[in-house]
């Protein structure tokens, strides 16, 4: 049974771990781990496969950075030269970046079935890239492993045959379980107060207008004056502040710390240590609930509903009297009683191996 995995971008690492890992127990499978090479620079990469203990990727592809067409097109067309060469019984794709929906398209063209992880959600805005990658994704998946029940009803409602469809809870929170005893016993990577915020902030439609970006700013000032800020900038956020001429004064700001982007280990920890999480990134409302932190999400949508059912979450988009006002909410709510799905265990990569040695045992299919 070959088998490759796709990783590509950041958030891919820790939801493609914990399979890898099972599959790797699994008689039988011959696996591969290919990088598409979407994120290059170390800490946004090779730092997660070394501290998640996955092996230097087989193949790297090489892409790198470039608009949505480009690199989208750059990896159909390489991963597809590399099934062509090696052949594969099934392609584990994972999450919902370019790499995911143009792998996912390569394979199913030359009849290679897809199993997705971390399939179904939805955010209901087309506008956002990451949305279009998820449905599509989907609708070209053979296995589809879903992390919370929203899922299972998004995919029934697109019609997708509920017998592809697995509730099998969450990859990336078994690697949260994984390093959570590491994490609490760690310092902190850099020096903070006792009582700190954390921000993520990277999404185009948050960082590429000067206005938003402007109205956001002006808000973490404001929660900045009794929570300082830690702010690790990711490479896009850190060119945009430059661009408009905000990168000193954040700098200079007494109540934010900057920092560059960290590894797995150390940003898990400063979200487990913060008293409160700012962001605009999806996986983090669920690291986040599942670490007990409450979360502000500067976006108007979320396609991870349960992060908001189970109280850990409150959605502003960027317009700066929501956030105050959602950070004050949230700063007031008692973390101890957020809900956390059932099937957030830390065995959801044990799960999907399961199924997709089962999948392949009877034949696979597309
Ligand atoms: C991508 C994902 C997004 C995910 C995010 C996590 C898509 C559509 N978006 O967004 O879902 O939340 O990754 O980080 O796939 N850059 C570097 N070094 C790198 C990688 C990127 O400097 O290693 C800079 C480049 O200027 C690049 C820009 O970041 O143009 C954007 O990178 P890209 O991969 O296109 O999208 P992200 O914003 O990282």
């Amino acid at each position: 049974m070959k088998i490759t995995m796709v990783v590509g971008a950041r958030p891919n690492f820790m939801k493609a771990a914990p399979v890898f890992h099972a599959l790797e127990k699994c008689e039988g499978t011959e696996l591969s781990l290919l990088h598409t090479g979407q994120h290059y620079d170390r800490m946004m990469s090779d730092s997660f496969l070394e501290e998640l203990g996955l092996r230097a990727p087989d193949v790297n592809l090489g892409v790198g950075s470039g608009s949505h067409g480009k690199q989208t097109a750059e990896v159909l067309s390489k991963f597809e030269s590399y099934l062509l060469e090696s052949p594969q019984d099934l392609v584990i794709v994972a999450g919902d970046v370019n790499s995911t929906v143009a792998a996912a398209l390569a394979s199913v063209k030359l009849h290679t079935p897809v199993a997705h992880v971390e399939s179904g959600l939805r955010s209901g805005d087309r506008r956002m890239p990451e949305e279009i990658n998820r449905i599509l994704t989907d609708s070209m998946s053979a296995m589809l492993f879903v992390t919370e029940p929203s899922g299972v009803k998004n995919l029934a409602r697109e019609g997708v045959d509920s017998s592809r469809v697995h509730l099998v809870g969450n990859t990336m929170i078994d690697t949260l379980k994984r390093f959570e005893p590491v994490v609490r016993e760690k310092p902190l990577p850099i020096e903070l107060p006792s009582k700190y915020a954390l921000v993520t902030l990277h999404r185009p439609s948050n960082v590429d207008s000067q206005e938003t970006l402007r109205g956001i700013l002006d808000a973490f000032f404001e929660i900045a004056e009794t929570t300082p800020l830690c702010w690790p900038v990711h490479p896009r956020t850190r060119k945009q502040l430059e661009t408009f001429g905000f990168w000193e004064e954040v700098e200079n700001h007494p109540g934010v710390v900057l920092a560059p982007p960290f590894g797995y280990v150390d940003f898990l920890g400063l979200t487990a240590k913060a008293r409160l999480v700012l962001t605009d990134s999806g996986g983090i409302q669920e690291e986040a609930l599942v670490l007990r932190v409450p979360v502000v999400t500067l976006r108007e949508n979320t396609e991870r509903p349960v992060t908001i059912d189970g109280g850990g979450n409150i959605l502003t988009g960027p317009d700066p009297e929501k956030i105050r006002a959602g950070a004050k909410e949230m700063l007031s709510r008692d973390p101890a009683s957020f809900q956390i799905p059932e099937t957030w265990d830390g065995q959801a990569g044990e799960r999907v191996a399961r199924e997709i040695v089962e999948f392949l045992q009877a034949g696979g299919g597309l």
